[in-house]
């Protein structure tokens, strides 16, 4: 199964976010990996994207409808798939392609509530067990591979104790937005801010370095062209004792994005910003007064495809055994961000009532 050389891997999905971010960035990376084949469920949506990546990509197949799938499924040349689909599916998906023993990167929400989470990674579990060698189950977040947030992490270890914690982000998901009439990102539970929000969560988790323990939240639903609810105002209590706030407006006139954390000897502060390139702008506040900023392009998405393929690589030359994959991509890293945002919503629903976080 294994060969020398490049891994194949296959793209299951060819929704907007396959055409205009997965194809690019992997053909910046053409060199890591051989893509052999594109699927969707209607011939139409997968012929639009191959013609897309046949540019960089020149033997890339079509596939449609079960059978297409079937194939990919029993290609013993492919050992990885991209998992691109509505989230209410892409959990029974990979599954089905960790069972026929390809490693998966799929795309977050990691699944739609924490009861899908429970069963996936029961499956998941018993799997593995029978599997040969180490399956990859990934969830691609983008923002664990952020080089600002990276940056960050290492920086928040020199401003001391942890006092408090504000996450605000207002969006832009109006009619202009390619996003904006998803079918199946309406007919989520908890609407954008879940399928928006594991985004924000992802960034908080990684920079604090901790669980998130409890929520208390209030929601609203105010922009009615939006699924509900489209306001989200929460306390959050972390495990280290530290509390903070997230704010989350799924539509608003003034996009912005915002951590910042206030410690005893400095603050530091990530905002996504514009100099030539849409990026991060990262500044720290010292104990002395000094403030220092830089800035840092996107290039998340990339960073991530890339740690994915190479998880890949190396497991296929070290057949798995001792090989550790990337802990950022992990499915339970993905599971962690669905359950607080779960657990604000049901907050939210109860008019602000403390809710323990489900532990994963
Ligand atoms: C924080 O500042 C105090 C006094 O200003 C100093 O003793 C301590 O080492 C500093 N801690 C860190 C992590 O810089
Ligand atoms: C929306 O979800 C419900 C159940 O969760 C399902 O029955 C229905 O087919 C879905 N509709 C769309 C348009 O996806
Ligand atoms: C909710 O967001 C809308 C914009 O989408 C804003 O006009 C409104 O004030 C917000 N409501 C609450 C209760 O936060
Ligand atoms: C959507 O939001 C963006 C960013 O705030 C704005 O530039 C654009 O005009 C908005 N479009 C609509 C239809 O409101």
């Amino acid at each position: 199964m294994a060969t020398k050389g490049p891994p194949e891997i296959a793209i299951v999905g060819a929704g907007i976010f396959v055409k205009t971010q997965y194809l690019p960035r992997l053909s910046e990376i053409s060199h890591l990996f051989h893509l052999k084949a594109i699927w969707s469920r209607s011939q139409e949506s997968a012929t639009a994207a191959v013609e897309i990546a046949r540019k960089h990509f020149p033997g890339v197949e079509c596939k449609f409808g079960d059978n297409g799938l079937d194939d990919i499924i029993r290609d013993p040349s492919i050992t990885a798939v991209t998992v691109v689909l509505a989230g209410q599916n892409q959990v029974d998906i990979s599954l089905r392609l960790l069972k026929a023993g390809k490693h998966v990167l799929q795309e977050k929400p990691a699944a739609s509530c924490t009861s899908e989470l429970e069963n996936a990674l029961s499956s998941y579990k018993s799997i593995s067990a029978d599997a040969p060698g180490q399956l990859i189950w990934s969830v691609a977040e983008n923002y664990r591979f952020e080089p600002a947030l990276v940056e960050c992490k290492k920086l928040i270890a020199g401003i001391g104790k942890m006092m408090s914690i504000q996450v605000i982000i207002e969006g832009s998901m109006n009619s202009s937005n390619p996003y904006f009439s998803s079918s199946w990102r309406r007919n989520f539970t908890g609407g954008f801010i879940l399928d928006m929000g594991v985004h924000f969560i992802a960034g908080l988790r990684m920079l604090v370095g901790c669980e998130v323990v409890s929520v208390s939240a209030m929601t609203s639903h105010v922009d009615l062209t939006l699924p509900p609810p489209d306001n989200i105002s929460s306390v959050f209590h972390l495990e280290n004792g530290c509390s903070g706030v997230f704010v989350m407006v799924v539509s608003s006139r003034t996009p912005k994005t915002l951590w910042r954390v206030v410690s005893l000897n400095g603050t530091l502060q990530i905002e996504r910003g514009f100099q030539g390139q849409h990026g991060y702008l990262v500044s720290l506040y010292g104990a002395d007064g000094q403030s220092k900023t830089s800035f840092f392009p996107f290039s998340g998405v990339t960073e991530e495809l890339k740690a994915f393929i190479n998880d890949v690589s190396e497991s296929t030359l070290k057949k798995g055994s001792q090989y550790v994959a990337e802990h950022r991509l992990s499915f339970v890293e993905g599971a962690r961000d669905v359950a607080v945002l779960e657990a604000m919503l049901e907050s939210g629903a109860k008019q602000g009532e403390l809710v323990h976080v489900k532990k994963f």
